[in-house]
């Protein structure tokens, strides 16, 4: 059965960081009872409770409704909701972008200068494009100072798939010259069981991004799950909704940790189109309006692969070739 739809707004509007310093048990009537609750259910900040209707905090916490409202409004106080982000805080903000280098200086450039900071970049192709192996080599790459291509940051890594290869780390952290222990101590696994779960793994992800220097976050498979998951028109509408909520909560965390968000998508074949590429990403719209920069892989003569940019904002689109080797990504 599909999970419930969750009637909480997504706080991407209003994405100003929490003020972390205000724990759920200062708000009024939460002990650490309740406080324990909320965050089990997924609210683990003032934002996030601030927005939340009075409904969903009731059941998750157990609580009666009035309660709740007591709740909600004290975390709307101390969480400043609503306030608007002037221009000077948003450059100050964007001055901060860090870029990670794939290893191929092309595909860097087609980037505009690497995976960015607060953005979702999403590489979508079909099997055996390379799509897992970019998502291994950047969480080698964060791990490098910046002057070669790293933000000396550590990774989540939330598998959906089972193809995380502790061994191709070994052997693309050995390429680059770093400790291939010290290498896979930055990198925090977690296998995704269902689409909840992956969305709950964001949160915990938040968790982990207080005491660790979490600078990326991949999420390979971002469509898999959600796919297998919400089969039939009838179950498109909760389905692009979920992904939505998912999505904005990434780039949430992205823009709280200045982290960089690497997805990536698979492709599904449209019949209907009779010349030309008959592929395209999987959830439509929402993932296109959602994700900053769009990759589409595809192959050439192996080991070559082709990244094409698509409908990106501020960069023109253009292609770039890169090889898929036993060490990592190259030109
Ligand atoms: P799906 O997840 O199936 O959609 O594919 P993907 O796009 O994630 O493909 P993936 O990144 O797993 O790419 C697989 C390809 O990477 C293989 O076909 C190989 O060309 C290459 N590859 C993977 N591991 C190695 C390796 O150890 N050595 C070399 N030389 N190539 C490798
Ligand atoms: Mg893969």
């Amino acid at each position: 059965m599909a999970p419930k739809t969750p009637s909480r707004t997504s706080p991407a509007e209003t994405d100003e960081p929490p003020k972390r310093e205000v724990a759920l048990e200062d708000l009024a009537g939460v002990g650490a009872t309740i406080a324990e609750k909320l965050r089990e259910s997924g609210y683990t900040d003032l934002m996030e409770l601030a927005v939340a209707s009075p409904g969903d905090v009731a059941e998750a916490a157990e609580i009666g409704t009035t309660v709740a409202q007591k709740i909600i409004a004290d975390a709307r106080r101390q969480a400043d909701v609503g306030s608007f982000e002037i221009g000077t805080v948003l450059l100050e903000r964007r001055k901060r972008l860090g870029r990670i280098s794939t290893s191929s200086s092309a595909l860097d450039e087609l980037l505009g200068g690497g995976i960015e900071t607060q953005a979702i970049t999403e590489f979508a192709g079909e099997f055996g494009t390379g799509k897992t192996q970019i998502a291994h080599q950047v969480a080698v790459n964060v791990q490098m100072p910046a002057e070669q291509g790293g933000l000396v940051g550590e990774t989540v890594y939330i598998d959906t798939e089972s193809t995380f290869r502790p061994e191709r780390i070994v052997d693309m952290a050995k390429a680059a010259g770093l400790d291939p222990t010290e290498a896979l101590s930055r990198i925090h696994i977690a296998r995704a069981y269902n689409s909840n779960h992956q969305m709950l793994l964001v949160q915990k992800a938040q968790e982990l991004a207080r005491e660790r220097p979490i600078r990326l976050i991949v999420v390979d498979s971002l469509t898999a799950h959600f796919r297998s998951e919400y089969v039939g028109r009838g179950e498109l509408a909760p389905r692009q909704q979920l992904l939505n909520r998912h999505l904005h909560e990434l780039l949430k965390f992205g823009d709280t940790y200045n982290a960089a968000i690497l997805v990536t998508n698979q492709v599904s074949t449209r019949p209907d189109v009779l010349f030309g590429d008959p592929t395209r990403p999987i959830g439509g719209n929402i993932v296109a309006h959602a994700a900053t920069y769009r990759v589409y892989l595809r192959k050439s003569k192996p080991p070559k692969r082709i990244a094409r940019l698509i409908d990106s904002p501020n960069l023109p689109e253009g292609e770039a070739v890169f090889s898929l080797t036993s060490e990592g990504i190259r030109e």
